[in-house]
């Protein structure tokens, strides 16, 4: 399966398979992974931000984002936001298409992902804080090794209502003691 994937940074033109993620998903898609359906952004509002963001030089990037393919095909993305360049970051998980997930994609795509946020962004520490109630992101980071640190209530992103999360860690030094260095 491994070698019908690949990973790469975004690209202005991925910006609207990404708002349509956004704008088309279902309320109970959403609400499962803890969006607060009021702070949706607007299709213009959200391009904007991606465009910014695309064109701002790695040095000065404050969130950076990767796209998952598939036999050649954008299925998803990856992004860090907050991030502090070789410092800490958080990362963020998405399959477009519900009949694209819960087939060992997902766990494949972070594992491929893992060297641009090591190696190209050269993060010390990469957390993941999903909703305590959305199996699918906590059972993917266990399965790869990331660190349960601890669980409590937040609002994890500028999207999120406030939540109980689960805040997972992966560090520089146990990505490599996992062998996901390239
Ligand atoms: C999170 C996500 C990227 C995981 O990718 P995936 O391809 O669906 O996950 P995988 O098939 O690689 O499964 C990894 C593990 O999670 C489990 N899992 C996946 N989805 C699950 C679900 N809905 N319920 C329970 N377990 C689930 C799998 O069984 C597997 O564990 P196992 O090997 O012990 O059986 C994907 O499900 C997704 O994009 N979901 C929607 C967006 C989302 O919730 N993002 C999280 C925001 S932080």
């Amino acid at each position: 399966m491994d070698d019908l994937l690949h990973v790469r940074e975004i690209r202005l033109a991925d910006i609207g398979h990404i708002a349509d993620y956004w704008l088309s998903s279902s309320s109970e898609h959403l609400l499962g992974m803890g969006v607060d359906l009021a702070k949706l952004p607007s299709r213009e509002a959200l391009a904007l931000a991606l465009e910014a963001q695309i064109s701002a030089p790695l040095e000065t990037k404050k969130s950076y984002a990767l796209i998952w393919e598939s036999g050649g095909k954008p299925i998803g993305h990856s992004n860090l936001n907050p991030l502090e360049l070789g410092g800490q970051a958080h990362m963020h998980l998405h399959l477009w298409r519900s009949g694209e997930r819960r087939r060992g994609l997902g766990t494949a795509l972070v594992r491929l992902s893992l060297p641009f946020y090591f190696e190209k962004i050269q993060l010390q520490t990469l957390y993941c804080e999903p909703y305590a109630l959305n199996p699918a992101p906590n059972k993917t980071l266990q399965k790869l090794g990331f660190k349960l640190e601890k669980t409590y209530t937040t609002v994890p992103g500028s999207l999120n209502f406030e939540q109980e999360v689960h805040r997972w860690k992966l560090t520089h030094e146990r990505y490599k003691a996992l062998g996901f260095a390239q």
